[in-house]
């Protein structure tokens, strides 16, 4: 087989990816190591920036998006039995985000892809790269017996952080930055009315807890946990009871429980693997950077190395012009960091580290009072949470 662009990976970067370019005319084929069903069947994280909302209209899939999520426009911080609102449209010029789970999202785009004719090929097995400084790199994939080979211009890697494409870049030329925080975030899913219709941060000497939400009879919460700690340990009850514990009364209060539909333990994790091109191989989304997930920022750091990928093709394919593909990791790295810089505060800001000493504390608290007494900072917080310009 031959294509032009060889995409790893069916999650959001690459089935956005492949969309983008094939609006444009541009032939491409991803691989995908598992199932559609499987992929659907992960629950991640559920806010969209402004950014992403875009780019998903312009790939001619926003119109579920606009019709069932919910924009936000602002969100509260809770600490001492008090929340405290952050306004994002007042801070921003009027921007916002928007809630709606990257499972619908995900589907939407298989669903484009498949009345497009788009080439997915699901459950490709041992893919490999080769050839990646050539003019004329390659994949091959086993299917059963086959081994299929595909030959194309570039190759992207947007296989996700456990993915093949970044380790077949040679060690001595990646550089990887890693932060793995002491705990991890216990996620509940359940058919129960949200607490709020705005997502809470709770900051709580027992630990941090989050409420959020997917529509208004879904509501997704979690509570920061330690990392010995396994799903087995939680029971429902237990999970309800330790959550109602870090929220103010007046919430815990208000909270409907229920059975979990899902319950998953997630570690947390800072990590930027450098540079994101090698060869005729680029990097996106967390084949590249992962994010822990409490500034929201996982899906919406991959959406601007889609953007700047897109771009780049099209005036490399179009325009003939090879700016943007030569400029693609240093303008992607610098966006990357900034989602990284913003991720870790709001981490250090809002969590209880295990090994943290009486001075940690007094500066965390001394953030938190901060960023309530300035609106310089509360710009500051509210500009990131909404998304940095591509
Ligand atoms: N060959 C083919 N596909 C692979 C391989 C491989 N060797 N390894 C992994 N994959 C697939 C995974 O099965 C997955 O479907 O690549 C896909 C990567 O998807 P994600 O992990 O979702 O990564 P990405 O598309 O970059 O999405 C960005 O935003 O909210 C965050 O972390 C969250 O996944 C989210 C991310
Ligand atoms: C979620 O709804 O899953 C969610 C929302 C906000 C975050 C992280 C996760 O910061």
């Amino acid at each position: 087989m031959k294509t032009k662009v060889g995409i790893i990976g069916g999650g959001p970067s690459g089935l956005m990816l492949s969309q983008l370019l094939d609006l444009k005319g541009i032939d491409n084929i991803v691989l995908e190591k598992h199932s559609r069903e499987y992929v659907l069947g992960r629950i991640r994280a559920g806010v969209l920036e402004h950014g992403f909302a875009e780019l998903m209209r312009e790939a001619n899939c926003g119109e579920r998006m606009d019709a069932e999520g919910e924009i936000h426009e602002g969100f509260y911080i809770a600490e001492g039995g008090e929340k405290r609102r952050v306004d994002l449209a007042g801070h921003t010029g009027g921007n916002s985000v928007v809630v709606y789970g990257q499972t619908e999202l995900t589907r939407d785009l298989y669903d484009a892809r498949a009345k497009m004719n788009g080439n997915v090929i699901h459950n490709v097995e041992d893919v490999q790269l080769h050839d990646l400084k050539s003019d004329a790199p390659y994949i091959t994939y086993r299917s059963g017996d086959d081994i299929i080979r595909i030959d194309c211009d570039y190759v992207i890697g947007a296989d996700g952080f456990h993915g093949v494409s970044r380790k077949s870049i040679p060690k001595d030329v990646l550089r990887e930055y890693e932060k793995v925080y002491p705990f991890g975030w216990l996620g509940v899913l359940s058919r129960t009315k949200p607490v709020s219709p705005e997502l809470i941060y709770a900051k709580s000497e027992r630990g941090f807890a989050l409420c959020s939400l997917r529509s208004q009879v879904l509501s997704r919460y979690y509570i920061q946990v330690p990392l010995t700690d396994s799903v087995e340990d939680w029971s429902d009850e237990a999970f309800w009871d330790e959550l109602k514990a870090r929220l103010p009364q007046d919430v815990a209060d208000q909270l409907e429980t229920g059975p979990s539909i899902e319950k998953s333990i997630a570690p947390l994790r800072s990590f930027v693997a450098e540079p994101m091109r090698y060869g005729n191989l680029f990097l996106a989304g967390d084949a590249a950077h992962i994010v822990p997930p409490t500034g929201a920022r996982g899906l919406n750091s991959a959406a601007s190395d889609i953007y700047y990928l897109y771009h780049a093709m099209v005036d490399h394919y179009q325009n003939g012009d090879d700016t943007g593909l030569e400029k693609y990791s240093e303008k992607a790295l610098a966006r990357v960091w900034k989602a990284q810089r913003f991720s870790w505060w709001m981490t250090t800001l809002l969590h209880t580290f295990p090994d943290s000493i009486p001075y940690d504390q007094k500066l965390q608290q001394t953030d938190m009072e901060y960023l309530f007494s300035s609106e310089a900072a509360l710009t500051s917080l509210a500009e990131n949470y909404v998304g940095l310009p591509f």
